[in-house]
């Protein structure tokens, strides 16, 4: 069986490890953009992505500030990042399969592909900085509210648009 692009959606939705989704966010959508995946297909959209064990999530008001120069303090703020990557990615894929049923234009698809190659590639390159310094995704807790605030746009198209550059990325 040939896959669809919501099978590529699905399947960098319920990786559960971050740098297993990131590579195939980037590796998915590289087999979109070469059309060598050519149907949108259909599945449903999971309400939870998958996530690893670690990091952590906590509460906004539980979470360790940030302060200093030393070089965990540069990979706590590097980490809170590599977080909102995370569920950047998750957000593109979530936002092709949740619209793959709904008669939208190729040019709506090849969108979100290319945002969620994106984002994959901002995970891999932090991954890489953060490890420079000894540390990697999942070693400081993560703040638990980010895809909640995804998912409770999931029916509202003009909050989806707006919620990655303006909450997610803007919280970074
Ligand atoms: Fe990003």
């Amino acid at each position: 069986m040939t896959d669809t692009l919501s099978d590529l959606a699905f399947a960098v939705l319920t990786a559960t490890d971050g740098d297993q989704k990131a590579r195939l966010s980037v590796e998915n959508a590289a087999r979109w953009q070469n059309a060598e995946i050519t149907q949108i297909g259909f599945a449903a959209a999971p309400d939870r992505p998958g996530r690893p064990e670690r990091p952590p999530l906590l509460a906004p008001a539980e979470m360790p500030r940030r302060r200093g120069v030393s070089d965990k303090a540069r990979a706590t703020l590097l980490h809170a990042v590599l977080h909102i990557e995370l569920n950047a990615i998750d957000l593109a894929w979530d936002m092709v399969l949740r619209f793959s049923d709904q008669g939208m234009p190729k040019a709506f698809f090849d969108d979100w592909v290319k945002v969620g190659a994106e984002e994959g590639k901002h995970f891999q390159l932090l991954q890489k900085r953060i490890r420079k310094l000894g540390f990697e995704y999942g070693d400081f807790p993560a703040h638990d509210g980010l895809w909640e605030a995804a998912f409770e746009t999931r029916n509202n198209f003009a909050a989806r648009l707006a919620i990655v550059p303006m909450v997610l990325e803007a919280r970074g």
